[in-house]
């Protein structure tokens, strides 16, 4: 399988090229160039095609026959650089790829989520700051999950809990929606979110969902796991 990572130098990014690396895949990382040493350690198995990852010409030839697309979704800037990313990747994937695209619980598919009060004020307020001192546009990364739910591609959006570092503690559990009280404990370690996202390449359940992630290790995983 050829996959391509788009946002592969960041955190999350460098943990999916690893999960890729180990499944035997064929990897073909973008990012900025400024970001490309990040990618060192990887530089002789994958190939790296830097620029900004909303830039149209460079996914073309990024996603160019590859059967999944991985793409970090990120609000960063006014630039629309979410759903620029987002509508290159739902543009130029070859027809069938499977795209697995990463985003917040604050993304809703079917607006039956149920937010906590605090979710709820630190988005408002993160999202109306951090677009007045032009730092994040939040409502970008709503608009880019908006066309990706309205494509007729075969994606998955995964919404990740809050996250924290460490050794892995194996494929998260998911739910359709926040407030199911599997997810309660909020809290994800990133090297699973990344497992999750490459392991959802090769599962057709997830076509056309948009999963809620949460540790399968974390207390509200274990007191509802069926
Ligand atoms: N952080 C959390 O607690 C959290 C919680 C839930 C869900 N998520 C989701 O998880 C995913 C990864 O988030 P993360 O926080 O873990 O970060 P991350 O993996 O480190 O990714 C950040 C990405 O943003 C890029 N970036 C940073 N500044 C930028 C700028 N000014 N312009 C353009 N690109 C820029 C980075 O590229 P460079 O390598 O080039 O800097 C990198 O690809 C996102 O989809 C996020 O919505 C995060």
């Amino acid at each position: 399988m050829k996959v391509c990572i788009v946002g592969a130098s960041g955190k999350l990014g460098q943990y999916m090229v690893q999960h890729a690396l180990d499944r035997g895949y064929e990897v073909v990382g973008v990012c900025r160039e400024k970001s490309v040493p990040k990618l060192d350690r990887f530089r002789d198995r994958i190939t790296i095609i830097p620029g900004a990852t909303n830039d149209r010409c460079v996914i073309q030839r990024a996603v160019e026959g590859c059967d999944g697309v991985l793409t970090v979704l990120v609000p960063w800037g006014i630039q629309k650089y979410s759903s620029g990313t987002a509508q290159a990747v739902l543009d130029f994937a070859q027809s069938g790829a499977r795209l697995i695209f990463s985003c917040g619980w604050h993304i809703t598919k079917d607006g039956r989520d149920i937010y906590s009060w605090k979710l709820k004020v630190l988005v408002s307020v993160f999202g109306r700051i951090a677009r007045l001192v032009r730092f994040a546009e939040i409502d970008d990364q709503v608009e880019a999950c908006r066309r990706i739910f309205a494509s007729g591609t075969r994606w998955t959006v995964v919404r990740g809990s809050d996250l924290e570092e460490g050794e892995s503690q194996g494929l998260p559990v998911w739910s359709r929606h926040v407030g199911d009280p599997i997810l309660e404990s909020n809290i994800t370690r990133r090297i699973d979110f990344a497992l999750f996202m490459v392991e959802a390449l090769t599962n057709d359940e997830l076509v056309h969902e948009a999963p809620a992630i949460v540790s399968a290790q974390s207390p509200s995983a274990l007191a509802h796991r069926n």
